[in-house]
């Protein structure tokens, strides 16, 4: 579990980013209140689909937004509990997922790692427990697993233009709740050198 010893409070943080951009700019607060008084209003339990979500870390964003925006930008609402679902084909990250889930859950919030192929089809067999969280999620992350299951595709002989967008993507899309919001982070694929050491630019 070096990965989520590496990566793991950064990717978290991203998704914050994304969902609480500078919340203290006003410029960005009516959005903000836009999006996630939307999210949170009138909803006592957030439901998230972490799509190929790894360690879990789109967990701790979730309960870090749903802790801090009803304050911060006045939505006039307690905050919501967690229910957080990662989606991945790895199964060895249930140890970490449950780590994470003793170190985070509370207050009625959890989560949990359920096995998906995103490479194959939304309607598919192996995708049913993504159908499942998609359907009553009320936020659907894929955050840096685009690339990977685009890469995926490619190796498997598709086209260019039908691997960025294959497999389960298109149907997540169709399918997500009216009203959910969806974040997608992603690798440029650049690669550049940092701190002394070279990773994809956008891997936090
Ligand atoms: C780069 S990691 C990102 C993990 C996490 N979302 C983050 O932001 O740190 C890519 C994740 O996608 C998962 N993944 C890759 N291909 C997948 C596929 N076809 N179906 C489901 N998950 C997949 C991997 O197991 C891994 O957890």
């Amino acid at each position: 579990m070096d990965y989520a010893a590496r990566r793991f409070r950064r990717r978290a943080m991203a998704l914050v980013d994304v969902l609480l951009p500078h919340v203290y700019t006003r410029s960005c607060v009516e959005r903000c209140r836009d999006v996630l008084g939307g999210l949170l209003r009138a909803r006592s339990r957030l439901r998230v689909a972490s799509l190929g979500g790894g360690p879990g870390c789109d967990f701790a964003a979730s309960l870090h937004v749903a802790g801090a925006a009803p304050a911060a930008l006045g939505l006039g609402v307690a905050p919501a509990a967690v229910t957080c679902t990662v989606l991945d084909f790895e199964p060895a990250w249930e140890s970490c997922v449950r780590a994470v889930d003793g170190s985070l859950r509370g207050a009625g919030s959890r989560v949990g790692l359920e096995p998906c192929d995103l490479t194959q089809p939304f309607e598919g067999g192996v995708n049913a427990r993504l159908r499942e969280a998609v359907l009553e999620a009320h936020l659907v992350t894929f955050c840096y697993v685009l690339h990977e299951i685009a890469a995926a595709l490619l190796r498997e002989g598709g086209s260019p233009a039908a691997a960025l967008l294959g497999g389960a993507v298109p149907g997540v899309l169709a399918h997500a709740a009216p009203g959910a919001v969806v974040v997608a982070l992603d690798a440029s694929g650049f690669r550049g050198q940092r701190e002394g050491g070279t990773e994809d630019s956008l891997q936090g």
